[in-house]
């Protein structure tokens, strides 16, 4: 059976023989309309199943209730659990979310941005796919809120967590445990996460007395996932001086690296200790569970989307505020023999 066509607010002003200002305001101000021509225009919109156009419906009211994310990757179950918060704020204000991944592409992101802003969203959180926040700049111009989630910002709402502290939580961790040769598998510095992390694991060989150059094997990933990780075991191993710990930028990848090292029959962390980040809730299942930095994830999608509809209620005079959550080591059996 074919989809049968939508039928117009045109057609319910037809059918119930009143003028498509009074459908309106039956939908938006039915206070305005008599109750007699109230009831015959609900009939109407019975009778034809009606559904009205909700971004223009909410958008005459003055009241959008979609709230729109931009996230790197939704594949990486980071960004759920900080959507899910997200999703439990907005909720909460009778609205509902729109989600889409622009996997780490300034252009992609772009696309998307410009078609929540074209849907009249109340406004948008985004994870910037890239250091420049020109197009960001440019839909909060024409009257889009946006909050940054997971970057930092100071004119502009933001909530974060410190990933330098990050970083040098899981290096700190290592270099205590005796390791002086450490991979890093790490996403391109455009992504302030990535970069932050690297400053933190820097600072802690740095005030450990010894030189990143000796100790550190930076390895840049072509993604954040974990067959990246697990292809980067390649160069790693076969280097001439391998590593004896891989710190890795997310627990995906370093579920890749777990991955690659029991195909290669090695052992963790006897033969070689392994760290995450973000302790997204399969790090503490795995069978050599993994030490990771927890991130807050719930609290940082909630306190974003607390920001976004405080900032698109209050308008010009919102003050807008940044917000960083400290991150913790939680030390597990992929680094320490337990
Ligand atoms: O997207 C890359 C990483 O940045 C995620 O794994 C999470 O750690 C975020 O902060």
């Amino acid at each position: 059976m074919s989809t049968p066509r939508r039928h117009s607010i045109r057609d319910v002003a037809r059918r119930a023989s009143v003028s498509i200002a009074t459908v309106s305001n039956v939908l938006n101000n039915p206070e305005l309309v008599a109750e007699a021509t109230r009831a015959r225009v609900l009939a109407a919109i019975a009778e034809l199943g009606f559904v009205p156009n909700g971004p223009a419906r909410q958008l005459r009211a003055g009241r959008a209730q979609a709230v729109g994310v931009v996230v790197l990757d939704l594949a990486n179950p980071f960004f759920t659990e900080v959507v899910r918060g997200v999703e439990d704020r907005v909720t909460e204000a009778d609205g509902l979310v729109i989600v889409c991944s622009s996997d780490d592409n300034p252009s992609r992101e772009a696309r998307h941005l410009r078609m929540l802003e074209q849907q009249g969203v109340r406004g948008v959180l985004v994870t910037p796919a890239q250091a420049s926040l020109d197009v960001l700049s440019d839909i909060r111009s024409r009257g889009t809120p946006v909050v940054l989630l997971d970057h930092t910002a100071d004119d502009m709402c933001a909530v974060a967590v410190d990933d330098v502290r990050g970083g040098e939580l899981a290096a700190a961790h290592l270099l205590e445990l005796g390791h002086r040769r450490i991979a890093f598998l790490n996403g391109p510095d455009t992504i302030r996460q990535c970069a932050d992390r690297r400053r933190g694991i820097h600072r802690a060989i740095q005030q450990a007395g010894l030189d990143p150059q000796e100790c550190l094997l930076e390895v840049t990933l072509p993604a954040l996932n974990a067959d990246a990780g697990e292809a980067s075991l390649n160069q790693l191993l076969a280097h001439r001086r391998p590593p004896t710990a891989i710190a890795c930028v997310n627990d995906v990848v370093a579920l890749g690296v777990l991955r690659g090292l029991r195909r290669r029959g090695m052992t963790v962390p006897d033969d070689i200790a392994v760290t995450g980040y973000d302790d997204v809730e399969f790090a503490g299942m795995l069978s050599t569970p993994l030490t990771s930095v927890r991130q807050p994830k719930y609290q940082l999608g909630h306190t974003a989307a607390d920001l976004l509809l405080t900032e698109s209620t209050e308008g010009t005079t919102h003050e807008h505020r940044q917000i960083l959550f400290q991150p913790e080591l939680v030390v597990r059996a992929s680094s320490v023999v337990s």
